[in-house]
């Protein structure tokens, strides 16, 4: 039996490769179905027209904050805001407190995100105990547990012998290794790109190495080890090119982008100063390096963009900039920003776009799945690809409202989320 049927809906599936005009079908069993041959109760039927239908969308760098700092967010509200920004799956980052280091601690957090059961999660572990760089965590356990990464996000495995041991166990197990690319000496306390706005403003700078050498130094430590790597939150030309180089020698490589480095540039740190409102690690970069970061999202070099959810209590980030915590509350713009700089300006087919974050994520924690066919668990999103609004952080779901994308208009967001066939967002309101 039908329950509930999109009509005239664009669907793009970068899963199956297909974006086409359809009336999409989900049975009782919150499954994509077949059109019913024979007369059947309809179901709930939803005017698709205008609308695209993405399946499983995932945003693959989002930070919740439980355990431990529940006040900036906690796996609720972050459950929350997943669902109105259009996501149906989040990889989530293990820098909590404390820091999601062993089985018992991932088993704990998947446990809270599947009862709260708004979006489904990809448990990141830590790589090493407590994300100080030292002694490699308990991977076999968190792995046990349904981690699908690691990752000390939020700090760089700077140890080579420690990266070195984690690519070989990645090459043994398949489990990819998420590096903040960071050579802490060369970042040495900078808090802003090293250029023209930060010595203006009197800001410690952070060069463009200090994220780029690590880089160059892991794809090294790749080729010799094997394994999957992915780098997270990619900002300078120097990655892209150490990226495209190991995929180039055959390694397993892929590379991330963030919303914000893809949007604004260093600029904003002006617009926003003296508070620390635009302050986030790695830093945003001049205009010449997010146009290299656009490109090599365009040329596939990046295939995954994913928002860095980084939500922090209010006041926190209101100055001055020295004493704001890095990060910005981004899984509610992630869709309208990804549409704003490439579907707006027609840089990118739909299906090329939403791949980014769909089957781009899925590849690198190798998860399988088969989109909008028959069978497969309902999960999807309607997007309005060219809907403006005004961002509002008072309107946020998330308890973040750090984004300096506050008043900035965009163009397309989600509309819908629906998981395993069941609203969980719609009309602008969270369904629980
Ligand atoms: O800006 C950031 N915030 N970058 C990171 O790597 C960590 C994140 C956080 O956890 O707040």
């Amino acid at each position: 039996m039908t329950a509930l049927s999109v009509r005239g809906v664009r669907v793009v599936d970068p899963f199956a490769g297909t974006d086409a005009v359809a009336d999409v079908y989900v049975d009782e069993g919150g499954r994509f179905a077949q059109p019913p041959a024979a007369p059947d109760t309809a179901g709930e039927i939803v005017d698709g027209r205008g609308l695209w239908l993405v399946p499983r969308v995932a945003d693959l760098h989002v930070h919740f904050r439980e355990p431990g700092q529940e006040h900036k967010e906690d796996i609720g509200s972050g459950s929350r805001a997943a669902a109105a920004g259009g996501v149906s799956v989040v990889g989530l980052m293990p820098n909590t407190s404390p820091v999601i280091d062993s089985g018992a601690a991932m088993n704990r957090v998947l446990g809270r995100v599947a009862q709260v059961g708004l979006v489904a999660a990809w448990g990141i572990g830590a790589v090493s105990v407590g994300s100080q760089g030292a002694r490699p965590a308990d991977w076999d356990t968190m792995r046990g547990a349904g981690a699908r990464a690691l990752s000390d996000d939020g700090h760089p495995v700077a140890s080579s012998r420690l990266m070195a041991a984690a690519l070989a166990f990645s090459a043994q197990h398949g489990t990819p290794i998420i590096q903040h690319l960071e050579d802490p000496e060369l970042a040495h306390g900078g808090m802003a790109h090293e250029g023209a706005v930060a010595a203006r403003l009197g800001l410690a700078g952070m060069p463009a190495a200090a994220e780029s050498v690590m880089a160059w130094r892991d794809v090294g430590l790749l080729r010799a080890y094997g394994g999957r790597l992915h780098f997270a939150h990619c900002s300078v030309p120097d990655t892209l090119a150490a990226l495209a180089w190991a995929r180039a020698q055959g390694a397993h490589a892929t590379g991330e982008a963030s919303p914000h480095h893809l949007l604004l540039t260093d600029d904003a740190l002006a617009e926003w100063h003296p508070t620390g409102m635009a302050k986030v690690n790695p830093p945003l970069r001049p205009a010449g390096m997010r146009d290299a970061l656009r490109q090599a999202v365009e040329r596939g070099v990046v295939t995954v963009v994913a928002s860095d959810h980084a939500p922090h209590a209010a006041g926190e980030k209101g100055g001055p900039f020295a004493a704001a915590p890095f990060g910005i509350s981004g899984i509610e713009t992630l869709l309208g920003v990804l549409l704003t700089v490439f579907h707006h300006e027609r840089r990118l087919t739909p299906l090329a776009l939403m791949g980014l974050v769909t089957a781009g994520p899925h590849d690198v924690v190798g998860e399988p799945y088969a989109g909008v066919v028959p069978g497969s668990p309902a999960d999807f999103t309607l997007i309005d690809p060219d809907v403006s609004w005004r961002v509002d952080p008072a309107a946020f779901q998330s308890r973040g409202a750090n984004t300096p994308l506050a008043g900035h208009v965009l163009y397309g967001r989600a509309v819908a989320t629906v998981r395993g066939g069941r609203f969980t967002f719609r009309e602008g309101q969270v369904v629980s």
